[in-house]
């Protein structure tokens, strides 16, 4: 019988908690996962205790209580990966060749919004050690950087912000 060898597995990580790994290699551009925003928060479907920090913060408020894998990716100031949605499904998507082993991280400021501001332990040479939640507060360059990530969902919502920021009225 043959058997198909997981593409990603969840572990301790030295970043924070339990991360998410890659069990095999992928292309840049690759899939990586496709995630499932299925649960929607509303008042019926509240959050469960505890699991805030588990959870997406969306376009026009919409909050989705991340399911496993997804829930588990860490941040890192040195991403390789980001989420792109195509078809209405939001993917994870390889920005490099990523190598069997390593953790599975997106930078959490690529479509980030809100006031919240915590400390990162990615351990990155670029770690930008405080972080602030909103895309807008990322250094320029990484603003800039960063611009070709960003969802349509938040190119939407941010269209003025990202139109000053390419035409250098910031
Ligand atoms: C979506 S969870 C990621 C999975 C988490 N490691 C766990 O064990 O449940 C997001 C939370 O993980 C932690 N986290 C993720 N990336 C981090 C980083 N680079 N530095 C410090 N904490 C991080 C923060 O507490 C954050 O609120
Ligand atoms: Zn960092």
């Amino acid at each position: 019988m043959s058997s198909v060898k997981p593409a990603l597995i969840v572990r301790e990580s030295e970043i924070n908690g339990t991360g998410v790994f890659a069990d095999i290699g992928f292309s840049a551009a690759q899939v990586v996962l496709a995630i499932d925003d299925s649960y929607v928060v509303d008042h019926e479907h509240p959050v469960p205790s505890g699991e805030e920090e588990h959870c997406d913060y969306l376009e026009v408020g919409k909050t989705v209580w991340m399911q496993a894998p997804e829930r588990y990716i860490n941040h890192s100031c040195e991403p390789n990966v980001f989420v792109r949605t195509s078809g209405g499904i939001r993917l994870v998507l390889a920005l490099r060749e990523i190598e069997a082993g390593e953790e599975i991280t997106y930078d959490y400021c690529v479509n980030g919004h809100g006031d919240v501001v915590w400390t990162c332990n990615c351990g990155a040479a670029r770690c930008r050690h405080a972080i602030h939640s909103d895309f807008f507060h990322l250094p320029l360059n990484l603003q800039k950087e960063y611009l070709p990530l960003l969802d349509e969902w938040f190119r939407k919502e941010r269209r003025q912000e990202i139109e000053n920021l390419k035409t250098g009225t910031v």
